[in-house]
């Protein structure tokens, strides 16, 4: 049988479109239960333009969560713990969070895909695991949470208590990028997030200092999060999460520190307390930690959309809180830019988030939830 040269040409153009690869799509959530489907390039372009959604690509089975997933626990309604904390607030020490947050902040980026991103993450693991085996702690454990879309991965420190199913976790996120020129760009993020990223490496030092804690002697299982891919749609924190729903784990409590390092550009400091995208139960128990433990009042502060990785926790149906450099809108405007460097950093407004979230951790360490 012969072939007309049209028929041929058309078969090979046919075989050709079945061939080229497709772009990946990604599924976004632009608002509850309404999808589009765009390109990476579109994604990031909406991201730089401001224009706010959920990825839900790699997680299309969790729909926001309408209700926790177990009972709703009490908060404590009293501080327990005051004596205890304030001793370990004695060993925060600014010097070294400095010193650790000019290293964090002299990789080029911390970009979820890119090979900086990935060195950064895995010094961070390396600090974390000197912090374990300094402490001297049996229990504790760390591992490096690698995820499949992407290259960056997560950290994860694990200390468990007596109810060990009971879950407490501090969480911030460890990448950095600036707009408009992503994975290339000089992106420092010495205040978004190194301050919370390296803030939370020295609760850890301190927390892990107390005799009882190095006695076995908590409740509840204490959890340190280091969020790969924040900044590319809340992507490490997502898959954490959802990882932990499908495994019934009851995680207690969440908090978030993303940004702590700025006092606000009216120079008036107080945190900003998040009450979008997080349980307000948690809320009114961090009123009490922060009046009790801190030197500094609260605003209350609305991001409008699911702004950090609180916002994930929340998805799956967890109690999460943001606690906030300032309120939204009076934060550090160098964040996303080559300029958002340590000579801005505030490091008397990060021991005020340190305080609290060393309070947070080892009272709710010790917490009936009952
Ligand atoms: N640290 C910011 C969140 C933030 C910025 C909160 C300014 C409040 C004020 C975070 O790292 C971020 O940039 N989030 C993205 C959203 C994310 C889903 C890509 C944002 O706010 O655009
Ligand atoms: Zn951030």
């Amino acid at each position: 049988m012969r072939y007309s040269t049209a028929l041929i040409a058309a078969l090979a153009a046919t075989a050709s479109a079945t061939t080229a690869p497709l772009p990946k799509m990604y599924t976004l959530e632009i608002a509850p239960g309404e999808t589009i489907e765009v390109t990476e390039e579109e994604k990031f372009k909406m991201i730089d333009e401001g224009r706010h959604f959920f990825d839900i690509t790699e997680f299309k089975d969790v729909h926001a969560a309408a209700s926790r997933l177990f009972a709703a626990a009490p908060f404590p309604s009293t501080i327990q713990q005051n004596c205890a904390v304030k001793e370990l607030h004695k060993k925060i020490n600014l010097d070294r969070i400095k010193e650790q947050l000019t290293e964090y902040s002299s990789f080029h980026n911390r970009y979820f895909n890119s090979r900086y991103g990935v060195q950064a993450a895995e010094w961070l693991f390396a600090r974390v695991n000197e912090v374990i085996e300094e402490s001297g702690n049996p229990l504790a454990t760390a591992r490096l949470v690698r995820h499949t879309a992407w290259s960056q991965p997560s950290v994860i420190v694990s200390l468990p208590g007596i109810i060990r199913g009971h879950t407490v976790v501090t969480g911030c996120h460890l990448d950095s990028v600036i707009s408009n020129d992503r994975g290339a760009g000089r992106a420092p993020g010495a205040d978004d997030n190194g301050s919370g990223s390296m803030m939370n490496l020295e609760v850890l030092r301190a927390v892990l200092s107390d005799p009882r804690i190095a006695d076995g002697d908590h409740r509840n299982t204490l959890e340190w999060h280091w969020y790969a891919a924040e900044e590319s749609g809340l992507l490490g924190s997502q898959d954490i999460f959802s990882q932990y729903a499908a495994l019934n784990m009851q995680v207690m409590a969440m908090l978030n520190q993303d940004m702590v390092g700025f006092k606000g550009r009216d120079g008036i400091e107080r945190f900003g307390l998040v009450t979008d995208f997080t349980d307000p139960a948690q809320n009114e128990y961090l009123k009490l930690l922060i009046g009790n433990y801190t030197d500094i009042p609260y605003e209350e502060s609305l991001c409008g959309y699911a702004c950090s990785d609180h916002a994930s926790a929340n998805r799956n149906g967890y109690p999460s809180s943001f606690i906030f450099e300032t309120p939204f809108g009076n934060h550090n405007p160098r964040i996303h830019t080559p300029n958002d460097t340590i000579e801005f950093v505030d490091f008397d407004h990060v021991f005020q988030h340190a305080k609290l979230t060393t309070a947070f951790m080892y009272e709710l360490a010790h917490a009936t939830f009952a």
